[in-house]
């Protein structure tokens, strides 16, 4: 049997290092703050927001959960994000993606102010993680499979990296997070996707393969070099008549056939998620402490 990377474990070790964090914060008179904001009721989104909602309880940090009908105008919604740019109570905010049609998400993000866009989605702070200036803020799911590899002590420097999916959540900011000039960088990273010509010749060369494309149990042992390292950030929901809730979550990597040949791979749930959610409460505290000492 592999390694199975345990994401709710190293999250814990996560949550143990910020709560020293938030204390000595709150000890300078700071209580770093949370926004999410959910537009439209999508299920998987009210699931994500509930939780991020309750972590930020359970870490004593100060949290704001805005509910907007699926019918909120693009205007509407700027006005809000524009209040909660101004509340010195709020330090990060969060407008969680899928937006409803009539919103134009990246003019949602623009609007944000950068010093609080715990996503990292603003194009200030794509632009300082391109440039490798750490004051920015990196989007919470690469920064969660940075940190799983970090804990798992596998070797990222020179490692080549294979990221199936180029999305800006994911794909994108993961490959130039993995391939910056420091000490938990410096991989040789390629990205693959829909349009990638020998797509399996490419994934079998990977020392370390990452799947973030959105489609279930896509990887397959033949995409899997023996002994490589898989990483599955991947969370589907397919039906399942038997299960509790009529759906059960999936990877994108077909786990038991997979986990055969990789020397560790993540589990689903359990692996990639629950460091989602961690590297979100870091980016809060992060963004709290450079609120109180700007760089
Ligand atoms: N939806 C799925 N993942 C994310 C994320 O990391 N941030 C936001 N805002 N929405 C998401």
């Amino acid at each position: 049997m592999p390694n199975l990377i345990d994401g709710r474990a190293i999250a814990q070790r996560v949550y143990a290092d910020l709560r020293r964090g938030i204390a000595e914060l709150k000890s300078k008179g700071l209580m770093p703050g949370l926004a999410v904001i959910l537009v439209g009721d999508n299920p998987a989104s009210r699931a994500y927001v509930r939780s991020k909602d309750k972590m930020c309880r359970d870490l004593g940090l100060h949290s704001v959960k805005l509910e907007l009908p699926g019918s909120t105008t693009q205007t509407e919604l700027l006005a809000r994000v524009e209040e909660l740019n101004r509340d010195p109570s709020i330090h990060g905010i969060l407008v969680q993606s899928p937006q409803p049609k009539q919103i134009d998400e990246a003019g949602i993000v623009r609007s944000l102010d950068p010093r609080k866009d715990v996503d990292g989605f603003h194009p200030a702070n794509v632009a300082k993680l391109v440039i490798d200036d750490p004051s920015g803020f990196v989007s919470c799911t690469p920064l969660g499979v940075q940190r799983l590899l970090i804990e798992s002590k596998i070797d990222i420097a020179g490692a080549h990296v294979v990221i199936l999916g180029r999305s800006m959540i994911v794909g994108k900011p993961l490959a130039l997070l993995l391939m910056q000039k420091n000490k938990n960088g410096n991989a040789t990273v390629t990205v693959v996707h829909s349009r990638s010509r020998d797509l399996e010749k490419i994934t079998q060369s990977a020392d370390i393969l990452i799947a973030a494309i959105g489609q279930p149990n896509f990887v397959k042992a033949d995409h899997v070099r023996d002994g490589a390292v898989v990483i599955d950030v991947g969370i589907n929901r397919v039906e399942d008549a038997v299960s509790e809730h009529g759906y059960r979550l999936v990877g994108d990597v077909a786990f038991d056939e997979v986990s055969r040949k990789a020397n560790a791979i993540t589990p689903v749930p359990g692996g990639v998620g629950p460091m989602t959610i961690a590297m979100l409460m870091s980016n809060t505290v992060k963004a709290a402490r450079q609120w109180l000492s700007p760089t």
